[in-house]
């Protein structure tokens, strides 16, 4: 046994003191002992950001190891949008994991999967007849949406866009936009997959019209829509940098898409369940999707996932065409439903609203005293700043960087992303209270002025 093994667990979800506590540096001696053991035990290419080992979260912190407090602005890469550990989440899975753990959905069937399916298909933006089918990571979801597209239409082409991220396996590494770290020395990739220009308005400064146009037009010259099967598309893209697209755009790819029969497929693996203070960001931008892919948020931190969409694009696959071993399992699906009650009952898009206040009021202020700070973009509780050279405009990875380490130095769990790697990012939990959540972005501001 190491010292690491003997460290007492606190219990986590809510009733873990929300403060900021630094008892040792970062990492501590037990965090470190344990990213030793990572180090020799784990592949090097699962890495981390956080130099510590966690033991225990809930509301708007983490606790490591050695008993540190650290204020969490990521939620686990927005997952933990209920907050860690929800009371309703715990008990659900509890109850469920003493009832039964496995039956595979393609065996035996049970109720809470087809429960979350019909949660799915009413919350879900779109009046109209939806199923859904569950699978376990973003990534497979994406994987799911792209085969159902691809045979309700009898096409193949995908198209994806500048800066997307879609997930690390075969099919959405080729959708994915960026190459290092997701894609570098991994293809060959899948193939038919094409890349059309984004909208971001703080780079090209075009109008939603002017950037759809210009993305259509590449479309249709470059691929021909009567071999376009589906676009696929995230409506605030994360990984690529938050990049919020400017008006018209969406909705003008989605009308074009409805015109020439191609699948139009909202990625909201990380913009969905109440994260950009709508339940769904589609419906900040008056888009209905033919297809969702839906993950991260949805279960308070099981894995689940879920492609939802129109009914008669759904039941294009034939009879086992879709499905998995593990898809929806039961205890993932209790989560699930434990959840989703949770951000229908409790408020929670409305605090995202509310983070999203302060998260924007707190940024442009130090954006209007600090140059560097060239864009703060964002919808609810997702929202970035990009660092820039003030000179030049040039994206500023290194500060971005220096920052997000100096904050973790803090007790301040911050996300860098963007294409460019030049973008902190906030995400906290929904549960974080607007105390712990100044105190963090106090952190932010002080780092930035230290450097
Ligand atoms: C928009 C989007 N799609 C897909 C994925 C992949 O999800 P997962 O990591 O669960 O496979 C992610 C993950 O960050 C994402 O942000």
């Amino acid at each position: 046994m190491t010292t690491a093994d003997t460290v007492t667990i606190p219990v986590g979800g809510p009733t873990l003191p929300q403060e900021r506590r630094l008892v040792t540096g970062i990492p501590g001696p037990r965090s470190q002992q344990i990213l030793d053991r990572k180090s020799t035990a784990v592949a090097a290419g699962v890495s981390h950001s956080a130099p510590i080992a966690a033991v225990a979260a809930g509301g708007g912190v983490i606790v490591d190891a050695d008993g540190n407090s650290l204020i969490d602005l990521g939620s686990g890469i927005a997952v933990t949008g209920v907050g860690n550990a929800h009371p309703k989440v715990v008990a659900a899975v509890q109850q469920q994991v003493a009832q039964f753990t496995h039956t595979c959905f393609m065996i035996s069937p049970y109720e809470s999967y087809i429960a979350v399916a019909e949660a799915l298909n009413r919350l879900t933006p779109g009046d109209f007849a939806k199923k859904s089918a569950l699978f376990n990571s973003g990534a497979e979801a994406v994987e799911n949406a792209v085969k159902i597209a691809r045979k309700h239409t009898g096409r193949q082409a995908v198209v994806a866009f500048d800066h997307g991220y879609h997930g690390r396996t075969n099919l959405t590494m080729a959708l994915t936009a960026k190459s290092m770290p997701y894609k570098s020395g991994f293809g060959p990739f899948a193939g038919e997959i094409y890349r059309a220009p984004m909208s971001y308005p703080f780079r090209d400064g075009l109008s939603g019209q002017d950037a759809a146009a210009r993305a259509l037009t590449q479309i249709e010259k470059q691929v021909g829509v009567e071999n376009l099967a589906a676009l696929i598309i995230e409506p605030i893209q994360g990984e690529g940098g938050f990049i919020v697209p400017a008006d018209g755009f969406l909705p003008a790819l989605a009308d074009w898409c409805r015109a020439n029969g191609v699948v139009f497929i909202a990625d909201e693996v990380q913009t969905g369940f109440a994260r950009t203070g709508a339940m769904f960001a589609s419906e900040l931008f008056g888009i209905e999707p033919d297809l969702i892919t839906t993950a991260k948020g949805i279960a308070g931190g099981l894995p689940l996932a879920a492609v939802t969409g129109r009914a008669e694009i759904m039941d294009a696959a034939h009879p086992g065409g879709l499905g998995g071993t593990y898809g929806g399992n039961p205890i993932a699906c209790a989560a699930a439903l434990a959840a989703i009650d949770a951000f229908e009952n409790e408020g929670l898009a409305q605090r995202a609203a509310r983070i999203g206040e302060i998260l924007l009021g707190r940024l442009r202020e130090m954006a209007a005293a600090d140059p560097r700070i060239g864009d703060v973009r964002g919808r609810g509780a997702m929202v970035a700043a990009e660092f820039i050279d003030p000179a030049t405009g040039a994206p500023d990875a290194v500060l971005t960087a220096t920052v997000a380490r100096e904050c973790m130095a803090q007790g301040v769990v911050v996300l860098t992303c963007g294409t460019f790697g030049n973008v902190v990012r906030f995400l906290p939990p929904l549960s974080i209270g607007d105390e712990l959540l100044n105190e963090g972005l106090g952190v932010v501001a002080a780092s930035l002025a230290a450097h």
